[in-house]
C-alpha cells in the first residue's frame, strides 16, 4: 500500500514538473500568432464558419491572386464558369474544361465548393433562349431541357459540391413589381410557372442526394414591414411553402451585394433575417458579400476616411449577424480585390462601374480597413453569443 502511494505522488510530482517546464516559453521560442497575423479562414474556422470568394479563374495564374484565393478562403464559388452558357454554349455539347480547372484549384487547396448556378434567367445559352423565341422550343422541351441539364451538371460534379445555388434571383424587387406587389420574375417563370423551382430542387436532390440545396436571391439581407412590398418576407413565405411541401430545400443564401447609398444596416437586421429564415429548418449563406461605395473619395491630413469606414461597418455587420446565427454556415465574398470585382463594369443604375471598390483588398492586393474589421470580429467574437455553427444536412 504504502509503496504504491510513494509511487502515485512521485508520478504526480514528475507530471507536475512536465507540465509547469512546458508552460515557460524557451527563450526566443513560442509565442502566439497574433490575430492580426492569422488568415481569415484560420480564424473562422475556429467557429466552424466557412469564409468564402467566388473565384475567376482567369485569375488563376496570377500568383498574388492565387495566394490569397488559397491561403485566406475555405470555401470557393465559381464567378462565372459553372454558368450555362458556359458549360453547354452548343445544345448537347458540353465544355467542363474551366469548371474542371477551378474544382482542381478548390480540391489542392483543401476548400469546400458552393457551385453556382443551376437555374437563373441571366447567362443563358443563346440557343436556348433563340429557341423559345422562334418557337422550336416548346414549354414542354423547356422543362425536358431543364431536367436534363440539372442532372448532368449536378451528376458531373457529384460528391464535389458542398452547396448548390439551385435557384437564383427568382423574385422581383419592390422597384420593378407595378402590381404593387413582389412576386415571380424572369425567362423561367414567364414560361414553366412557377413549379420550376420545386422541380429544380427535386431534380438537384436526385442527382447528389449529399450536396446541400440553396435558393438565393439578393436584396434578402433584412426584414422589411411585412407588407406586400417585403422581399424578405416574400421568399420567407416562398421557402416555406416549399418545406411544407416536402420540396429538398437545405439552405436560403443571402447574396448581400450592398452599396453605402443603401444607408445604414446594423448587425441586428442581418441577424434577425438569418435567425427567422432558420426557423424554417434551412441553414442560410451570405453567398456574396460586397459593399460598393459612393462615399466621398478625397481625404485629406488624418481624419477618418468614410469611404473607408463606411465599407467595412457594412462588411462587419454581415459578419457579426452571422456568426451570432448558429445555422449561418458561410460567409463568401464576391471577389476579393478591387482589381477583379464585378462592380468595376456593371451598371447598378448611376452607370457602368460608377459603384466601385467594393471588396476586402485593394486592386494591388493590400488588404483594407473592411479586411481588418471582418478579421477582427473573427478574433473577438465568442461565447456567450457566438457559438460554433450547427452543420446542415441534406433534407430527403
Ligand atoms: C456576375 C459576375 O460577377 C460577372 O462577372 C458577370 O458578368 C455577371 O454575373 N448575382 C449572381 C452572380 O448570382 O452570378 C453575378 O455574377 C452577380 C449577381
Amino acid at each position: 500500500m504504502r509503496r504504491s502511494r510513494t509511487l502515485i505522488i512521485s508520478i504526480a510530482a514528475a507530471a507536475a514538473v512536465a507540465l509547469a517546464t512546458a508552460a515557460v516559453p524557451a527563450v526566443g521560442g513560442w509565442r502566439s500568432t497574433a490575430p492580426q497575423d492569422q488568415s481569415l479562414r484560420a480564424l473562422a474556422g475556429e467557429h466552424g464558419l466557412y469564409i468564402g470568394t467566388a473565384i475567376d479563374v482567369g485569375a488563376l495564374d496570377d500568383p498574388t491572386y492565387a495566394k490569397i484565393a488559397s491561403t485566406q478562403f475555405s470555401t470557393v464559388t465559381a464567378e462565372n464558369v459553372m454558368k450555362w452558357d458556359t458549360l453547354e454554349p452548343e445544345r448537347g455539347v458540353y465544355k467542363w474544361e474551366l469548371a474542371d480547372e477551378f474544382m482542381a484549384f478548390a480540391k489542392a487547396n483543401h476548400q469546400k465548393v458552393r457551385g453556382h448556378v443551376l437555374v437563373w434567367q441571366n447567362q443563358l445559352p443563346k440557343w436556348l433562349t433563340d429557341g423559345v423565341t422562334d418557337g422550336s422550343i416548346s414549354s414542354a422541351d423547356l422543362s425536358q431541357l431543364l431536367h436534363d441539364y440539372i442532372t448532368t451538371v449536378v451528376k458531373h460534379f457529384e460528391g464535389q459540391v458542398w452547396q448548390w445555388d439551385v435557384v437564383n434571383e427568382a423574385v422581383t424587387d419592390s422597384w420593378d413589381s407595378p402590381a404593387g406587389q413582389i412576386t415571380y420574375k424572369g425567362f423561367w417563370y414567364q414560361h414553366l410557372g412557377e413549379g420550376y423551382i420545386a422541380d429544380a430542387f427535386r431534380w438537384a436532390r436526385s442527382a447528389d442526394r449529399e450536396a446541400l440545396l440553396t435558393y438565393n436571391d439578393y436584396n434578402i439581407d433584412a426584414f422589411g414591414d411585412g407588407g406586400p412590398l417585403d422581399k424578405t418576407e416574400f421568399v420567407f413565405q416562398m421557402v416555406k411553402s416549399l418545406r411544407q411541401k416536402g420540396v429538398p430545400i437545405d439552405v436560403v443564401g443571402s447574396q448581400a451585394h450592398l452599396s453605402t447609398r443603401y444607408g445604414n444596416y446594423s448587425p441586428f437586421q442581418i441577424a434577425d433575417m438569418l435567425d427567422r429564415f432558420a426557423t424554417l429548418g434551412v441553414a442560410t449563406a451570405l453567398t456574396e458579400v460586397d459593399v460598393r461605395n459612393l462615399m466621398p473619395q478625397v481625404v485629406t491630413g488624418d481624419t477618418i476616411n468614410p469611404l473607408l469606414q463606411a465599407q467595412a461597418y457594412d462588411f462587419s455587420a454581415l459578419m457579426q449577424g452571422c456568426l451570432s446565427s448558429r445555422h449561418c454556415l458561410s460567409y463568401t465574398v464576391w471577389g476579393f480585390d478591387d482589381g477583379h470585382s464585378w462592380t468595376n463594369t456593371w451598371d447598378f443604375g448611376l452607370g457602368k462601374g460608377a459603384e466601385r471598390m467594393a471588396t476586402l483588398y485593394t486592386a494591388d492586393y493590400q488588404p483594407k480597413l473592411a479586411y481588418s474589421a471582418v478579421q477582427a470580429d473573427l478574433a473577438y467574437s465568442g461565447a456567450p453569443r457566438v457559438l460554433s455553427r450547427i452543420p446542415q444536412q441534406p433534407k430527403r
